[in-house]
């Protein structure tokens, strides 16, 4: 074994965050423009490629594998190397993936707007897309495991376990879900069809959340935050559990995306248990998380990296409290097609998604770039912003979405629907789809001021590069 001090490629590291920050602010700006929409119709501006329906996979597409997506390989990117004490295995590879990534993002930039759609939810893309997304997702998975091979370090910290279930399971999911017969070079038929296609759609659709959204982050908080913490993980004994408990329970939860389809009753039933299930790990990995902090709380004042951390955990917990709650039928009979998922899905994306992401940048960036952050009062403004704008945004929708499930079940003495018009229920919903306009500006606001700030500790002006204010590496 060398004794050589290893010498790790941040280059990669670099060019995600700021492909992170990049997308970040597209994806979201386009869900201001949504939210607007939503309240203000003439937002649509008439034309075919700014309408709701096109700009909507847009949004979701940019967000999830745009804005997460790159920050999770910057995560991973950085964190394997030292946790493995080794360089990625191929520069070449990694190259392949940051630029292949990102031409597959300018293509969904670019043909979403025009209509061209699989109409499957989260997996729009269309099939030349989907090819070029299993080639480069290959290329990623033969150089994480290859990088595992030549490893300098024994023992696998949880944190690979929980990115090596990523990097499986979403090419499984990719690949089966967009098995299709292409028919033209922009359309083509999914080889399922019914009641398959939809179970099939929503195993790949419930563990995209689950294995994009949540293990790999998990893996990045179990690396991130005892570091920003400088405490060990309060329980390694518990990491493990919880990533056996989600990965084994994850994947069968699906179905509580489609109860009282035509889906058989017992997966329905199925669906729903696995899912109150997962509560268990959920919470396990939650505690560990916050019980990392514990002799570091009063660091919370000072520090905008654990704040982030804090919030995002928090809303981790929140959100697979409320899942699970969703899953159990009768529940669902009023939240579902309402704006209660709506504001599930945010509590999630915005709370722990967002927050976490941006503790790990905030952490990061000075590191990569070798420079102290340029300005903490700027990052702890982004804190409050993000967090009162997430409040704002799941309250109203939660409120929102009661009200149109209360109103459409609504009955009169006689029997009658006591809103027999759809209009009614939109109309009273209008208030809120303003709250969350001004909640999703000030995230947007946020994310703004976070690019600003990564911005100006890479690029450092002659005045801040004074002798007092040198380096502060890892
Ligand atoms: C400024 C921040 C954001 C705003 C204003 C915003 C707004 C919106 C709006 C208006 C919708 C459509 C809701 C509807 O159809 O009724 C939506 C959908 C969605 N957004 Fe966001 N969003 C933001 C950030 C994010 C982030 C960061 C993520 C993920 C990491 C995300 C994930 C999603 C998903 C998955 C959906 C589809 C939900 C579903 O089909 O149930 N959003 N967003
Ligand atoms: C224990 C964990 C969780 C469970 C059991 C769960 C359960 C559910 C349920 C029951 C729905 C509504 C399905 C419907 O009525 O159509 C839902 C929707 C959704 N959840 Fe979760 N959830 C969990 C955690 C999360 C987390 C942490 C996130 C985000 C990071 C998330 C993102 C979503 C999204 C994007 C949707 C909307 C899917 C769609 O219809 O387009 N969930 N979830």
């Amino acid at each position: 074994m060398s004794h050589d001090p290893p010498t790790y490629d941040d280059l990669s590291v670099r060019r995600f965050i700021t492909a992170t920050v990049l997308w970040g602010i597209v994806g979201m700006l386009v869900g201001v423009v949504l939210a607007l929409q939503l309240a203000w119709w003439p937002a649509n501006l008439g034309l075919p490629w700014t309408s709701f329906g096109r700009l909507r996979p847009l949004h979701t597409n940019a967000v999830i594998f745009a804005f997460t997506g790159n920050a999770l390989f910057a995560g991973i990117y950085y964190s394997m190397q030292r946790l493995l004490k080794v360089r990625m295995w191929s520069d070449r590879l990694s190259s392949f993936h940051f630029w292949g990534w990102q031409a597959i993002i300018v293509s969904a930039a670019v043909t979403l707007p025009l209509g061209m759609t699989q109409s499957k939810e989260y997996a729009e893309l269309i099939w030349p897309v989907d090819l070029a997304i299993a080639v480069v997702w290959v290329a990623f998975a033969i150089n994480f495991f290859g990088t595992i091979a030549i490893r300098k370090v024994r023992h696998l910290y949880v944190a690979i376990w929980f990115y090596m279930s990523m990097v499986i399971t979403i090419a499984v999911l990719h690949i089966v879900n967009n098995l299709a017969m292409p028919a033209t070079l922009t359309r083509s038929y999914p080889v399922f069809s019914g009641m398959t296609d939809a179970l099939v759609q929503w195993w790949y659709g419930h563990n995209a959340v689950g294995f994009l959204l949540t293990t790999p982050i998990l893996g990045l908080m179990y690396y991130f935050l005892p570091r920003a913490a400088e405490r060990p993980v309060y329980s390694y004994r518990l990491s493990i559990i919880h990533f056996w408990g989600l990965v084994f329970l994850y994947i069968w939860a699906g179905p509580h995306h489609l109860l009282y389809s035509a889906l058989p009753d017992w997966a329905q039933t199925l669906g729903m248990v696995f899912s109150i299930m997962l509560l268990a790990p959920s919470w396990g990995g939650m505690l560990n998380g916050l019980l990392t902090l514990r002799g570091a709380w009063d660091r919370l004042r000072t520090d905008p990296v654990l704040k982030f951390f804090v919030v995002g955990i928090t809303f981790y917990g929140m959100s697979t409290f409320e899942g699970p709650m969703m899953s159990i039928r009768t529940v669902n009979a009023l939240s579902h097609y309402t704006d209660w998922t709506i504001a599930h899905v945010h509590q999630g994306a915005l709370g722990w998604v967002g927050m976490t992401m941006f503790g790990m940048l905030y952490w990061l960036a000075p590191r990569v770039w070798n420079r102290p952050l340029h300005s903490v009062s700027a990052a702890t403004t982004h804190f409050w912003l993000a967090t009162v704008g997430i409040v704002l945004y799941i309250v109203s929708m939660w409120v929102a979405g009661v009200t149109q499930g209360l109103m459409w079940r609504a009955i009169t003495p006689d029997g009658l629907l006591q809103y027999p018009n759809f209009l009614d229920t939109l109309t009273a919903l209008k208030p809120f789809y303003w709250i969350r306009v001004v909640g999703g500006t000030m995230y947007l606001a946020g994310m703004v001021l976070l690019a600003w700030n990564l911005w100006r500790t890479a690029h450092p002006s002659a005045r801040s590069l004074t002798p007092t204010a040198t380096v502060e590496a890892a």
